[in-house]
């Protein structure tokens, strides 16, 4: 029998609710069974060190047997070493030495999967703000304590109407557009989203305008979709329209970020937003227009949206709750226009049905309620502190090597290098650091020009920021320095 010195040492876990067992009932008397079925399972692996067994009355009727069948089991285990009885709390397998196990060791799982980073300046995070969490806490626990039996039945696909008319409203209020609730649906996700409009508005090889630079996840998504992605130049006004139409005048859709462009940060002008959506109609051309960050603006007025300014039968515009409140959430919308909708829903009834609606009711109540914009206005004061904490620190440690694009919205900033350099220098410069960071040249397709760095400082700590840009402006100088 093998030897159990080190019993009990793993993290205890509740009974299963079924064994995934088969008695052997020729193995003798029903107690050998049951032992005789347990002991194989533990030994194998099967049943894992630290697991509860089941009670002997729960296990009895599992396997059909007298309930004493089972107690006599459990003994011969304990006696065995398999098992250890501790009084008040049940039946737990022990902890063996890895030799006895006689499974083959499940297949590893892929090592090239990456992990987002963490760490600044890490883009997408925001800050975890305790207000935030004990409202959205009692929120929860308030919408689940009134649950319906609607909500244990399959749901609207486009989501629950209180959190869609919520958005309708916050739309019309904070972005200048006034859409119909019955055209906004909720999805998990900006890239979600797309992957919906995608399948269900385009085909395999279609063209699509693509910001260049640009958003890569979004870059990826459309290419993976099997589209052709045209680079289409960004410059102080935003996307270049003419330089798209002329590169590929019948694209059949256009990938934007109008109001803060990624990673740029340029706002597009009114006049390319109104040529945009010109030639999209000319075009019979989508555009999707990607609102990821608007709601934390720090200097003026934010321009409407392009489904705002009469686009709205060719855009598709796409919010997300992530830097509102949190990646965590995966949850966004998107507004369609009607001769849309229809064609998205089929495609999302072939994905997953219909949004989860148990947080649904929640995030609508915080809007409902006034939280959100009270919400909003906390957080700008914060992230426009940790932007300015880091654009000095940033400034003073790396003098005229980084020029410092502060923006007026969002939660990344630019550093940008001076031209000339070696085409590795902003990876080297990044390991150098050991930050966290997205280089420009990441982000473009046929772009050219000075590399640089896109710098998350939204969720990070005002003390890891400073430390982080001191040590990026560091090696930025080091580096320039040593070739001038
Ligand atoms: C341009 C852009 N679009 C979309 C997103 C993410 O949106 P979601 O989390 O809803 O997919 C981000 C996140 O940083 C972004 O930078």
């Amino acid at each position: 029998m093998p030897t159990t010195s080190k019993r009990q040492s793993a993290p205890r876990q509740g009974a299963p609710l079924d064994l995934p067992l088969r008695l052997d009932r020729t193995a003798g008397n029903q107690a050998l069974q049951v032992y005789g079925g347990l002991r194989g399972a533990i030994l194998d692996g099967r049943l894992a060190a630290g697991l509860r067994l089941p009670s002997t009355r729960v296990l009895a009727q599992q396997f059909g047997v007298k309930r004493n069948a089972v107690v006599i089991a459990y003994e011969h285990l304990q006696s065995d070493g398999l098992a250890d009885a501790r009084t008040g709390s049940g039946t737990f397998v022990a902890t063996l030495p890895a030799p006895v196990r006689k499974t083959k060791p499940l297949p590893a799982a892929p090592r090239s999967i990456k992990l987002p980073a963490t760490r600044p300046f890490a883009l997408g995070k925001t800050y975890a703000d305790p207000q935030l969490l004990r409202r959205l806490a009692a929120a929860t626990r308030r919408r689940i304590m009134r649950t319906d039996d609607a909500a244990f039945g399959y749901g609207d696909p486009r989501g629950d109407a209180t959190l869609r008319n919520e958005i309708a409203r916050y739309l019309a209020a904070s972005r200048g557009f006034v859409c119909d609730p019955d055209c906004v649906v909720i999805v998990g996700g900006i890239q979600h989203g797309l992957r919906l409009c995608i399948e269900a508005l385009l085909q395999p090889g279609d063209a699509v305008w693509m910001e260049d630079p640009g958003y890569p996840v979004a870059g990826r998504t459309l290419t993976r979709a099997g589209l052709k992605v045209v680079p289409v130049p960004v410059d102080a006004e935003g996307l270049d329209v003419r330089a798209g139409e002329k590169r590929r005048p019948a694209a059949k859709a256009a990938y934007v970020t109008p109001s803060h462009q990624f990673p740029t940060g340029v706002t597009m002008t009114m006049a390319r937003r109104i040529a945009l959506v010109e030639w999209a109609r000319a075009a019979k051309a989508w555009l999707l227009e990607d609102d990821y960050d608007s709601e934390f603006r720090y200097g003026g007025p934010p321009l409407t949206a392009l489904a705002g300014i009469g686009g709205g039968d060719r855009v598709i515009y796409l919010g997300t709750f992530s830097k509102l409140l949190g990646a965590g959430l995966r949850l966004a919308y998107m507004v369609l226009p009607p001769a849309a909708l229809e064609q998205v829903i089929a495609v999302r009834e072939g994905h997953d049905r219909f949004p989860p609606s148990f947080m649904a009711g929640a995030i609508a109540d915080l809007m409902a309620d006034g939280f959100l914009a009270d919400h909003i206005r906390r957080m700008r004061r914060r992230y426009r502190a940790g932007r300015d904490a880091a654009v000095a620190a940033l400034e003073r440690a790396a003098g005229k090597s980084l020029t410092i694009v502060s923006p007026q919205q969002g939660l990344h900033l630019l550093a940008l290098l001076p031209d000339g350099l070696p085409a590795d220098a902003a990876a080297a410069i990044r390991a150098q650091a050991g930050v966290e960071t997205w280089l420009l040249s990441e982000t473009r397709l046929k772009a050219t020009g000075a590399d640089g760095f896109i710098l998350g400082f939204g969720g990070h700590d005002t003390a890891e920021l400073i430390a982080a840009a001191t040590a990026l402006g560091h090696a930025a100088k080091r580096y320039v320095d040593a070739r001038r």
